[in-house]
């Protein structure tokens, strides 16, 4: 890969609040799902990666079509889920977290922003092209991809997706956990440099 090259994913989490005011002790509930948003995390910069570096990978969390969390990856990488959380929960009432950035953003306005700056932006979704037939997929390229939460894309969302006319890219015939997409993702990254 090229120096700087960077993998991008955008999470879209239409249901979870921008208050921030979850409980550590039930974030399925209380979190609207950011217990969805911790395992993403931690694929993308824990478990997820063998050989690609963090320092090229980012996760942008966009929060109820509003906000935008943008993660870099960390020095020291949080162990556990309600680490995260206690990030995430920073992040959205407002305090200073080192590598989180934080947007008053929609997912229009993001991937406008992303493909100004020349990210390719694609779309993970269970009924695209096969990810070893889409041709134009380069480890030299800035590339994004986006991912639904348990109940896939929103309406919202899918508007953004036909407006923008973004491809969609299949990883296999089920359907898998979003972290475990943003793994396989990164997995096939790295294979692309590596073979
Ligand atoms: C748990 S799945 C969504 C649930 C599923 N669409 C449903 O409603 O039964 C979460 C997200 O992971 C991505 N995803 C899951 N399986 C995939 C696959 N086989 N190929 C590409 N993306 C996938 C999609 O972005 C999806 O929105």
């Amino acid at each position: 890969m090229a120096p700087g090259t960077q993998l991008t994913f955008i999470l879209v989490m239409p249901g979870m609040s921008v208050r921030g005011d979850f409980s550590y002790k039930d974030l399925p509930g209380t979190g609207r799902r950011v217990d969805i948003v911790c395992r993403c995390l931690a694929a993308c910069f824990g478990w997820g990666p063998s050989c690609w570096p963090r320092s090229q990978l980012r996760l942008v969390v966009s929060v109820a079509h509003q906000k935008t969390l943008t993660f870099r990856g960390p020095d020291i990488v949080p162990e556990c889920e309600v680490e995260w959380a206690e990030l995430i929960r920073d992040a959205l009432r407002g305090e200073s977290v080192g590598y989180v950035s934080v947007r008053d953003e929609s997912v229009a306005g993001l991937v406008s922003r992303l493909q100004q700056r020349g990210d390719h932006v694609w779309v993970l979704d269970e009924s695209g092209t096969p990810i070893d037939r889409v041709g134009a997929l380069r480890t030299s390229a800035q590339n994004s991809f986006m991912l639904g939460d348990h109940r896939g894309f929103d309406s919202q969302t899918e508007e953004v997706i036909v407006e923008y006319d973004l491809p969609r890219v299949r990883l296999g015939p089920v359907s898998y956990l979003s972290s475990h997409c943003i793994a396989a993702v990164i997995s096939y990254f790295e294979r692309m440099v590596h073979t």
